[in-house]
């Protein structure tokens, strides 16, 4: 283990499911059980995503040691057990807490708690820590003194936790996070499901947090920690707990796409019980979320813009180039796309991500339509 907090966990975006989009505060062990049998049956686990993580409000309080318990209602058999069904089944646990005295949604934080609380999820047998910035003092100094507090304590307990910090970008943890013990860390406030923003700070739409908040992060990313753009609204469909209209197909696939260029971590928000066939595709489709998850581990990053269109490109570990094109109108465009934006020569073969067909090769320049708000993903070989 080094002391910049590198500890061989994460080194390629972490992928899972949350309960905070589709549930907020209505999350139990049923539910957490449900989603655990829909990512197995779904295929998704086999598609890599392995994090259960339970947000906010699985809390019951403070025992007399002040050791925090579950909900007794919620949770009635217990957090061990919990972990323990999740582990049998090749999956991993994560729980969150916050930084401050109580959590976003008023339970209690793991303020002057943080060597019980790791202690604590250590015991679970938590493998992922989500750790909020709620009712904490809202300086650049507090916020990495306490997240470093909280990455030595989940160290000192020996097991092996991957540390997600929330603190929405307020005070640039790319530049600390890793050294604090993250291995991600969010670089906005919540997204909301829907393409625009809502009228609301907690309402960031998909089209301002992926292609406008997270461009001059990518030098951050790396195996190890990752810039996170929150988690993902595909198949929400506007029945989310977290509010927003609902995305069109095209849009849910524009924004996994974006994500995965971004090596965003993964986490599937909406309530796999119910989710549409189309949402469970994008979710699942292995070559796009092979870009994300990619060993190089680096960040794609815009390299032009023509109107309101945009082509990103990640560089990825073979020598192959993950590009995207991306049209944020709301007519259709077309896109022609010169090698010289990519910085590239010659000849490439290009492989269509979401057609899942090889389209030949290209020299000079490749050309495509967009429908409105709808992107086109390739994988560039050379020769
Ligand atoms: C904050 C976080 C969300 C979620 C809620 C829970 O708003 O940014 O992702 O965890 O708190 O209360």
């Amino acid at each position: 283990m080094s002391d910049d907090g590198y500890t061989g966990l994460a080194a390629t975006p972490p992928m899972g499911w949350n309960s905070w989009n589709a549930f907020g505060k209505e999350v139990n062990e049923a539910v957490v059980r449900q989603m655990a049998d829909a990512l197995i049956e779904s295929g998704l686990r086999q598609a890599g995503y392995t994090y259960v993580v339970i947000d906010d409000h699985w809390h019951g309080g403070r025992d007399e040691h002040g050791a925090l318990y579950p909900h007794p209602q919620k949770f009635p058999s217990g957090m061990p057990a919990l972990a323990e069904h999740l582990h049998a089944r090749g999956l991993k646990f994560g729980i969150y807490s916050d930084a401050g005295e109580k959590t976003c949604g008023g339970e209690p934080g793991s303020l002057g708690y943080e060597e019980i609380d790791a202690r604590t999820f250590a015991d679970w047998g938590v493998d992922f820590l989500k750790y909020d910035f709620c009712h904490a003092p809202d300086d650049r100094a507090t916020a990495e003194r306490l997240y470093r507090k909280m990455g030595a304590a989940l160290r000192q307990t020996g097991r092996p936790i991957l540390f997600s910090i929330c603190e929405w970008g307020h005070h640039r943890p790319w530049l600390w996070g890793r050294a604090a013990g993250g291995h991600m860390w969010r670089t906005t406030g919540d997204i909301w499901d829907g393409w625009r923003d809502g009228p609301h700070v907690a309402q960031n739409g998909i089209d301002s947090i992926g292609f406008e908040q997270q461009r001059g992060l990518e030098a951050y990313a790396a195996p190890g920690g990752w810039n996170d753009p929150d988690m993902l609204v595909v198949g929400l469909r506007g029945r989310g707990a977290i509010g927003g209209p609902g995305c069109s197909d095209l849009e849910y696939r524009t924004h996994f796409s974006l994500w995965c260029l971004l090596a965003a971590p993964l986490i599937i928000g909406c309530d796999l019980r119910q989710v549409d066939p189309v949402s469970l595709e994008t979710l699942s489709n292995p070559e796009v979320i092979a870009l994300d998850q990619d060993p190089l581990g680096r960040q794609g990053y815009r390299v032009c813009r023509l109107g309101r269109c945009e082509v990103w490109v990640k560089p990825l570990a073979n020598g192959d180039l993950g590009v995207g094109v991306f049209n944020r109108d709301d007519a259709a465009r077309a896109v022609n796309v010169p090698w010289s934006d990519l910085e590239i020569e010659s000849r490439w073969q290009a492989r269509d991500l979401w057609q899942r067909a090889d389209l030949g090769a290209f020299e000079g320049s490749f050309s495509v339509e967009l429908e409105s708000h709808a992107c086109c993903i390739l994988r560039l070989s050379p020769g």
